[in-house]
């Protein structure tokens, strides 16, 4: 490993806002050898302990950097910002921003994703944003929004609790507006191109903030898609 990506581990342990778990604590198994994942400290505590307020919690998943995360919590102050992801080196730039800048309501969580169940309690969360996620163009159940992951969620997401997804990859768009219904979401908006043309009033809005991505996968002149989901 590069001496960058070891100073950055070592500098993430220092910063508030950061949590990470090593995977062994968060996966036992039982007699039998299955596997059981085991709740962790913030599970149901982020308002109480990380963010000392009452304010709505909303995640962005595979924030990479965390610019998205960081951008939305700067226009939405009222809101408490969790971006995840499993890249500690990435992870590192947005933690570091959001401590040397004070942000009071923004924190990281590093974990496969395939572990949130652990970390967030029934009603704790009342958005979620999936940017820019690997289509997985050949494992249709990596995808964070396959009906799997999409009823990981529901365990923590309140009740008409919204789901974004952006993505370039049309794969990922098509197969989300076919699948997510089975797993009891809505499908409230889909635009296959938010860059072209005009916007409905209640989606202008998600051309505001742009991921690192999406700033690149625009210059490439790719189309954005943009799904909205409401778990109903
Ligand atoms: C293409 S990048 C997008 C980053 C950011 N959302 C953006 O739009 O600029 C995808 C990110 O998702 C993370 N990721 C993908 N699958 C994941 C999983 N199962 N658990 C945690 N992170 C994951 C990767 O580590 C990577 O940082």
């Amino acid at each position: 490993m590069g001496k960058g990506k070891l100073h950055r581990f070592a500098e993430n342990e220092t910063f508030g806002c950061l949590v990470q778990t090593p995977v062994g604590s968060i996966i036992r198994y039982d007699a039998g050898g299955l596997p059981i994942i085991e709740d962790q400290a913030l599970k149901g505590c982020w308002n109480g302990n990380m963010f000392h307020n009452g304010n709505p919690i909303v995640l962005e998943l595979g924030c990479g950097k965390g610019e998205y995360t960081i951008e939305l919590s700067r226009k939405y102050g009222e809101r408490n910002f969790i971006g995840v992801d499993i890249k500690g080196a990435r992870l590192w730039k947005g933690a570091k921003f959001a401590t040397e800048n004070n942000l009071p309501n923004v924190a990281f969580l590093r974990t496969r994703i395939e572990f949130i169940t652990a970390f967030f309690a029934p009603d704790e969360v009342s958005e979620i944003w999936v940017t820019f996620a690997d289509p997985q163009p050949k494992s249709p159940k990596k995808r964070l929004t396959h009906p799997d992951f999409l009823n990981r969620y529901k365990s923590f997401l309140k009740r008409g609790g919204l789901v974004h997804l952006k993505t370039d990859s049309r794969l990922l768009y098509d197969f989300t507006l076919e699948t997510a219904p089975s797993a009891g979401f809505k499908v409230l908006a889909a635009d296959p191109d938010i860059y072209s043309g005009d916007l409905a009033d209640n989606l202008s809005e998600i051309r505001e903030i742009k991921t690192f991505y999406e700033k690149r996968f625009l210059e490439e002149g790719l189309p954005i898609t943009y799904v909205r989901l409401q778990y109903s």
